[in-house]
């Protein structure tokens, strides 16, 4: 496994709902640390080039319309293996089946909001982070816990 960056966000039903610090809570309680974090307006422009791969698919015009109904938080996670990680704490797409104990699964039982997004692929955080972030708003910095949360470095073998 790698180090790794990925895009989440907390949608417009997780701002709403006052349930942001929670949110926030299950990534970094799991080890993920946080590289850059933004309160924004998803513009309909901006909807357009992230959810470029649904736009025939029937749902597209209600996502596009919850998505920028209202604000949203990016947040910028980084960790070894962060894409898959993060993608299982939140769960299947939908709260109504997503697993108790994932972010969906907890918080959620709608088949339309479900509070959070997250970066598929290395391929998909990188373009998706670029689209929400500037190079300069990704932050490197040490996060002294990573030695009590990651395994020691001669365990990894590097
Ligand atoms: P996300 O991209 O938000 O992390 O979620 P995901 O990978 O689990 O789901 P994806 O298939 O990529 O779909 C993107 C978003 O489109 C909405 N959606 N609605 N009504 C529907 O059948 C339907 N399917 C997908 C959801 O908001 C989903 O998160
Ligand atoms: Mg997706």
């Amino acid at each position: 496994m790698t180090m790794e960056r990925t895009l989440i966000l907390a949608k417009p039903d997780a701002v709403q709902r006052g349930l942001l610090g929670r949110i926030l809570s299950r990534f970094e309680e799991k080890g993920l640390k946080l590289v850059g974090l933004k309160l924004m307006h998803m513009t309909d422009e901006l909807a357009a080039v992230h959810y470029e791969a649904h736009k025939e698919r029937p749902f597209y015009p209600g996502l596009v319309r919850f998505m920028t109904s209202s604000p949203i938080v990016a947040i910028a996670l980084e960790g070894i293996g962060a894409i898959d990680i993060a993608r299982n704490l939140m769960g299947a797409t939908f709260g109504s089946n997503a697993n108790p104990g994932t972010i969906r699964g907890d918080f959620g039982v709608s088949n339309s909001f479900n509070l959070v997004h997250g970066s598929d692929s290395p391929e998909a955080a990188e373009r998706e982070l670029g689209l929400f972030f500037g190079t300069n708003e990704l932050l490197e910095w040490d996060m002294d816990g990573c030695k009590w949360i990651y395994d020691p470095v001669e365990e990894l073998g590097q």
